[in-house]
């Protein structure tokens, strides 16, 4: 049995990219694997640029919402935050202990920003030492991440294959997993659907916003009477992302005709959206209203993780003699 493992960024609601570009991949994998998924909200990450505890708090219960109403199977699975398994803090000292200066110094992460060092902070530095100690905690095997975490993962590894060379074989060297096939989701404007661009369709927006967005998409300038191409439209690239063959095919063919104009091509993006997702946005409005019950999925989560994080920290401090 692999054990997978990956952290979410809880950095707002998370929108069409995020959801058809991760969510319902990760989720897919999650199932049709005899391995164990652990899935987790990585909170102390985002205390790196967040510092507003509701804020914290929203993320944490939007992106998870979010999660479980794409149906993430939290018995099969492990689904905690971060910050319920305070060891993982613990494990992080240590491992700063085993890892160089210059290594972090090199981190993209950093290093991007590094241009302003009075707005940086010691935990934007240590970062990759964070997501090394989430790692190791739990002997995960395959870590499914985005190409701009890669650097960390052979991060996790050096620090990893440094503690091992020091106090004999101790922890478990993770491997990364890049899905080269991932689609890129377009934006309103075009560009990959980013909340660092504000060009996002949030599929857990009220109708009244979300039909807002929509209408934002940008188009050209042709007539209604005119026939359009539907492969250069964003409204069109976006529909067939989420549409089934039949629905594709009338479209392409409402667009070739002519007599159907933006406008109408955005309508049916709206109603196409609010339709395919109608049941998981209903159970995300019902958990947003009632975060009780995320709590509880999560104190379930977080008590399966901590079984696996207490009895690996111990592994590590008997090596240590602490
Ligand atoms: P954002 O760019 O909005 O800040 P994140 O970087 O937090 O999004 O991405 C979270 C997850 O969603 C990552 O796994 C990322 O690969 C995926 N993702 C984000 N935007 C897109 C997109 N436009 N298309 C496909 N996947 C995306
Ligand atoms: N840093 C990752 C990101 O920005 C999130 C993350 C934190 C993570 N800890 C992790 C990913 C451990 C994989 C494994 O997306």
């Amino acid at each position: 049995m692999a054990r997978i493992l990956t952290g979410i960024q809880s950095s707002g609601v998370p929108h069409l990219g995020n959801v058809l570009g991760a969510i319902i991949p990760a989720i897919k994998m999650s199932k049709i694997t005899e391995n164990e998924s652990l899935f987790f909200i990585a909170d102390l990450h985002s205390l790196t640029s967040i510092k507003n505890a509701e804020l914290i708090k929203q993320n944490t219960y939007a992106t998870a919402a979010a999660w479980l109403s794409f149906g993430f199977d939290t018995d099969k699975n492990i689904f905690y935050r971060q910050s319920d398994i305070p060891e993982v803090t613990e494990l992080m000292w240590i491992l700063n202990c085993f890892t160089p200066y210059p290594m972090l110094a090199n981190a993209h992460s950093f290093k991007d920003k590094s241009s302003n060092l009075s707005d940086v902070n010691s935990g934007l530095f240590t970062y990759p030492v964070l997501m090394a100690a989430d790692i190791l905690l739990y002997d995960a095997n395959i870590i499914p991440v985005g190409k701009d975490q890669l650097q960390h993962v052979e991060m996790t590894r050096d620090i990893a294959g440094s503690f091992n060379h020091l106090m004999g074989e101790t922890l478990i060297l993770p491997e990364s997993q890049v899905s080269e096939n991932v689609m890129i989701i377009p934006g309103v404007d075009g560009r990959k659907m980013s909340k660092s661009y504000d060009n996002t369709i949030n599929l857990f927006a009220d109708e009244k916003s979300l039909k807002k967005q929509i209408m934002k998409i940008v188009t050209d300038s042709l007539e209604l009477e005119d026939p359009k191409d539907p492969s250069k439209c964003n409204v069109f690239n976006i529909y067939k992302l989420i549409a089934n063959d039949d629905e594709i095919k009338r479209m392409e063919t409402n667009y070739m005709e002519g007599g159907f104009g933006y406008g109408h091509a955005k309508i049916a993006l709206l109603e196409l959206i609010l339709k395919k997702f109608s049941n998981e946005r209903k159970i995300y409005f019902e958990l947003m209203n009632d975060t009780e019950k995320i709590e509880f999925k999560l104190k379930e989560g977080s008590e399966k993780a901590k079984k696996i994080a207490s009895s690996v920290l111990q592994r590590v401090k008997s090596k240590l003699g602490i």
